[in-house]
């Protein structure tokens, strides 16, 4: 939800052009998380003031304008040091335009400006405090009232730092915010900070950093609120207690430095490999190429410093390469990733797995009273993916959460629950918020992400990580099933030591070493299932019908469908056709069924038949060769074997390359589908 990017040249000569290439190449990386419109802000050729440009609509947009109003000659000119800061946005509060765009501003001078990804939710209170004292808004946005907020701390506590300002601004609002400020009565300065929502801090140095740790500085102020109800002309101000850093620790010093502040790691791997990731309540300044990082109040666990990170990520993972989409290279990428989950992990030769980031935690996990698999959308589909393997072989109880429906509920957690949260992001506000429920409760959180340093990755006591590398299109694919993946090696594990399981294992490990080769065959499918794609994507609907293992790739199938086509599709079980669904099948109503020879073939293909015998022609997902379930079909898509509790993965594929096709044949935006975004941060 949103994308931030600032960037801080100190010492590095840049003219403000290249700024801009920089900003706008950061956005880039950063659109799949929101993209109804953008906005950029540097300092004016002059540098008296900030100069700003928005436009609706995707970053190609900005990139124009940006041409347009930057082509002057002083715009080419380089300066010593600077700071520019982007936004592109996933509307929350107000329609997407260019008034509701960030950089939102202070005042008409531009003071201060600022970018953010979250929501305040106690917006409206700061609003009317500073509406009181004569500040008028221009947007329908949250974010407005921060940096107005700032300008009135500036007025009212003159000898303020920018970081003392910005930290004043923080103890006064409420909710979710990754933000970056600039100010113009505070050059070449940089404050960031984040609660709830992603941020990190990218370091380019000409030579190697001297430390890996920055130290944390604390401040002494307490969280006195300012009170909007207190009359604006009585005259007395309010006087906030002022944060004085104190610490034994120096911060980073370098002489020729750059800084990058950004929601993700992909926004900074072309520039950088150094990253610090910022914790909740992280505020950090930066200052005659100082970066300092602050936090208000200490706790017991607080680390003395946050250490510098090297991201594994490699720049061409980011890329389309020859990919028309980033969603169709994820689909054809998942031969290797889901190899990479695996790697040093499985010991095919000895039917040994091992899981680093949980090993130590599997006794006590044994010991729990249930097993529950939190997440969100395709997250929570891999979650119903694996249930059932999950169930025999660890001999558990398993229960799946869609992650808000389970905070709607207040479900009972107990101290011995064992509780799983699945995230490609690792940041959806829903999971994450579910996490921290959990957590309160005693539970033992393990965390499956894709984004190392991510916070359910952070907040997690273990977790395995599924390494499917940076995932871009909005819509899922690869994660889903490396996230699959990730739960079977948990269930695998689980059951190492129980003998009446071996034989079920070794045909699972089996099927897990030939799986790379068999998505290869299923990917060959691609021209079929364009094929499919053409007589299909004119249609309003498609029901995507299975059960058993593959009920999860019709609910997946048909979320996929959704997404990326605009078309209405359902994922419906089976066995509960009869029970309302067939009332929806006739001659015209395209419909989807996988069928494989598993335990569940013969009640598949008693769904099947009501389904012919509506008159419906149902496209079949089927095993190679299996002519008997051909002969029902209208059209047929041949799968290699598997084992049963596999299935899920070869068949998921047909339907990603169908959503894919259907959604290029519609014209739709495959990437970056209407209103949706990659990391849904907010609840
Ligand atoms: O990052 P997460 O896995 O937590 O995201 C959860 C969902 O928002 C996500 O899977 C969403 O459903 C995908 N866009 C579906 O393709």
């Amino acid at each position: 939800m949103c994308g931030i990017f600032a960037y801080l040249n100190y010492l590095t000569p840049k003219s403000r052009q290249e700024v801009l290439d920089l900003l706008v190449t950061g956005l880039k990386r950063l659109e799949y998380r929101g993209y109804d419109s953008t906005g950029v802000a540097i300092d004016s050729p002059d540098n008296k003031n900030i100069v700003m440009v928005k436009r609706t609509g995707k970053v190609k947009v900005l990139e124009e304008a940006i041409q347009e109003h930057f082509s002057g000659g002083e715009y080419s000119e380089p300066v010593l040091t600077h700071i520019g800061i982007a936004h592109t946005r996933w509307a929350t509060h107000g329609v997407p335009c260019e008034r509701n765009s960030h950089p939102h501003r202070s005042d008409e001078g531009n003071g201060f400006v600022v970018v953010h990804n979250g929501i305040i939710t106690n917006y409206n209170d700061v609003k009317t405090f500073l509406s009181k004292r004569g500040y008028e808004f221009e947007s329908d946005t949250d974010t407005e009232v921060f940096a107005k907020l700032v300008h009135h701390l500036w007025k009212t506590h003159p000898t303020y730092s920018f970081r003392e300002l910005v930290e004043q601004a923080i103890l006064q609002v409420e909710g979710a915010f990754a933000i970056a400020v600039k100010s113009k009565h505070f050059p070449g300065e940089c404050v960031a900070s984040r609660r709830s929502s992603p941020l990190l801090v990218g370091i380019k140095t000409k030579t190697r950093l001297a430390t890996d740790h920055i130290p944390i500085l604390y401040g002494k102020a307490d969280d006195k609120k300012l009170n909007p109800d207190q009359d604006a002309d009585s005259g007395k101000q309010q006087v906030l207690p002022r944060s004085e850093s104190t610490s034994e620790f120096m911060p980073l010093e370098e002489k020729e430095v750059e800084y990058f502040f950004a929601s993700d790691a992909s926004a900074v791997i072309e520039h950088t490999n150094r990253v610090i990731y910022l914790e909740d309540d992280d505020v950090a300044a930066v200052r005659d190429g100082t970066l300092s990082i602050h936090r208000l109040k200490k706790s017991l666990d607080d680390p003395h410093a946050r250490e510098i990170t090297t991201l594994k990520m490699e720049i061409q993972q980011i890329m389309k390469g020859n990919y028309d989409y980033f969603m169709q290279k994820e689909i054809f990428e998942q031969p290797d990733s889901v190899v990479n989950t695996m790697r040093g992990r499985v010991r095919f030769d000895g039917n040994a797995i091992v899981l680093g980031g949980i090993k130590d935690y599997i006794p006590e996990i044994k010991r729990c009273r249930r097993l529950m698999l939190i997440g969100c959308g395709t997250s929570y589909h891999s979650a119903v993916a694996t249930r059932q393997l999950l169930e025999e072989l660890t001999e558990l109880p398993v229960m799946v959460e869609l992650a808000s429906d389970f905070l709607d509920r207040n479900t009972p957690i107990f101290r011995d629950d064992v509780c799983f949260f699945i995230s490609q992001s690792g940041e959806t506000a829903d999971t994450l918020m579910a996490l921290r429920y959990c957590k309160q409760r005693g539970a033992l959180i393990v965390g499956i992400t894709n984004t190392v340093g991510s916070s359910i990755c952070r907040e997690s006591h273990c977790g395995v990580h599924i390494n499917a590398g940076p995932e871009i299109g909005v819509a899922s694919t690869k994660a889903y099933t490396s996230q699959f993946i990730s739960l079977v090696m948990f269930a695998l594990v689980m059951s190492e030591d129980r003998l009446s399981l071996q034989q079920r294992r070794l045909e699972i490990l089996q099927a897990l070493s030939k799986l790379a080769d068999q998505i290869r065959a299923v990917l060959k499918l691609d021209s079929k299932v364009q094929e499919l794609a053409k007589d299909l994507y004119q249609h309003k609907s498609l029901l995507i019908m299975g059960r058993g293992y593959n009920f999860a790739t019709c609910l997946e199938g048909a979320l996929k469908v959704k997404e990326l086509t605009y078309m209405h599709s359902e994922g419906i079980m089976a066995g509960e056709l009869k029970h309302g669904p067939l009332a929806l099948v006739d001659d015209s109503m395209p419909v989807l069924m996988i069928v494989l020879r598993d335990p569940v073939y013969v009640k598949c293909m008693n769904a099947l038949q009501q389904v012919t015998s509506r008159k419906g022609c149902p496209i079949i997902i089927c095993e190679e060769g299996d002519e008997e379930t051909q002969a029902f079909s209208s059209r047929h898509l041949e799968i290699p074997r598997t084992v049963d509790c596999l299935q899920g993965i070869l068949t998921v594929i047909p339907m990603q390359l169908l959503s894919y096709h259907i959604a290029v044949l519609r014209g739709c935006d495959v990437d970056c589908p209407r209103n949706l975004a990659k990391s849904v941060t907010v609840e």
